[in-house]
């Protein structure tokens, strides 16, 4: 008689989905904090700002005016039309407001674009490393994930050449995040031309998550959307939750052809419903309001890039590659997790528990070796405790060193 309950019965492709890594350090934190150390973390991938004031208060008038019923399930018209202007407005571009599906935050934007293209056999190329949502859920789906390796002696950027070597009859699909989690790789303009016509010569659809596209601190930018033919291929992402400092709001968006739109709305119909109707309020006073906090949000990450890279320099051992995007920094700590003769995991634990600093290891974000020795420090705290976090980091490497009976390098 088989004792398992018939409720633990789950699909595989459902039991073998991996939860996203950072989260487990994120935990794991939580318990040192407990324990009454002080925890500087790096690992948190969100805006340490508050959401901007008059963004609250659009959605406290919209609580007080009772707007808290079920909505369109794509957003509503006010919401669409605000993000088609904003990004016409930024991009130049002549998005309709039929064209913009608002979704339960960019995931949920991502999530529908893979599971309404990929089926079993279909390829799908990703950078890597990756965010990790792109893979499981391309796995779910069926479909297959190729991995392109991103060059770190090219600032992890991408090339057409590199990616065409990745295509074969069955890619259907080229995910491009710009710039990149994890990495803070650019895809520069030119680069990026490359790739939208390898794309359209080979068919292929481009899912474009470009949700940092507001944090860039060097390089020319492009935006996919910025291609007169996107229409025809191109499966936009964006949203609220990093440039409004919005992540637990859970709006996003997809811009895509206005067809490919209606199906979204009857995805959405029979999954989410809606976002969060006074949410949706919210985002359109981000959109239309003003700007200050957010101008001022990005000259802070751009100060604290420095900073971080500065500091981080002066730790021997770490090859800082300096992010030209996002507020992630994606260095390798290959020569110290070598010399010191441990896992970058094991690197990782003993400097939260010893230390209470949060890094993440590559690992979190790759399934390839190659990336195991490299970590991720998320710039998401004030100035003062990077450079604390990172004046930590080095004495626990001297240590570290030393109870080996090596030199620190
Ligand atoms: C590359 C990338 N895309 C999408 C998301 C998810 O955004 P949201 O919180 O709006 O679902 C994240 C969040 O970390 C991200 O790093």
């Amino acid at each position: 008689m088989p004792t398992k309950p018939p409720v633990l019965n789950l699909r595989r492709k459902i039991l073998e989905m991996k939860p996203e890594a950072a989260f487990d350090y994120l935990v794991l934190a939580k318990i040192v904090e407990k324990e009454g150390k002080d925890v500087i973390s790096f690992g948190i991938g969100q805006p340490d700002f508050d959401t901007p004031e008059n963004i609250k208060e659009a959605a406290k008038k919209a609580l007080d005016e009772g707007f808290t019923g079920y909505t369109a399930a794509i957003g509503i018209d006010e919401l669409r039309e605000a993000i088609a202007d904003y990004t016409n407005e930024r991009y130049g571009t002549d998005v309709k407001h039929e064209e913009v599906g608002v979704t339960v935050g960019a995931k949920g934007a991502i999530a529908f674009s893979i599971l309404a293209y990929i089926k079993g056999g279909d390829e799908v190329i990703i950078p890597d490393p990756a965010y990790p949502v792109y893979e499981e859920l391309v796995k779910f789906a069926g479909g297959k994930p190729v991995h392109v390796p991103l060059d770190p002696e090219k600032g992890y950027s991408l090339s057409a050449e590199e990616l065409e070597k990745y295509v074969t009859p069955n890619t259907k699909m080229i995910i491009i995040n710009n710039p990149h989690n994890p990495t803070g790789g650019l895809i520069e303009e030119k680069e990026l031309e490359g790739i939208l016509e390898l794309a359209k010569r080979k068919r292929i659809i481009v899912l474009a998550d470009e949700i940092y596209d507001h944090f860039i601190y060097e390089g020319k930018f492009k935006s996919a959307l910025q291609d007169t033919e996107w229409r025809d291929f191109v499966l936009y992402v964006n949203g609220a939750s990093k440039t409004f400092s919005m992540t637990g709001w859970r709006i996003g968006w997809l811009i895509a052809h206005r067809k490919v739109i209606e199906k979204l709305k009857d995805f959405a119909v029979n999954t989410t419903s809606n976002p969060t109707s006074i949410a949706q309020k919210a985002t359109v006073e981000a959109l239309r309001g003003p700007k200050d906090e957010v101008n001022k949000m990005i000259n802070e990450f751009r100060e604290r890039r420095d900073i971080l890279v500065r500091e981080l320099r002066k730790v021997p051992g770490v090859k800082v590659i300096v992010p030209k995007g996002t507020f992630y920094m994606f260095p390798s700590f290959e020569r110290i997790v070598n010399e010191a003769g441990i896992s970058t995991e094991e690197f990782v634990l003993k400097l939260l528990y010893t230390k209470g600093v949060v890094i993440l290891p590559g690992s979190a974000f790759s399934s390839n070796s190659r990336w195991f020795k490299y970590v991720r420090f998320a710039f998401t705290i004030k100035k003062e405790r990077i450079i604390e976090g990172i004046r930590k980091l080095r004495e626990f490497v001297d240590e570290l060193l030393e109870e080996k009976g090596i030199v620190p390098i």
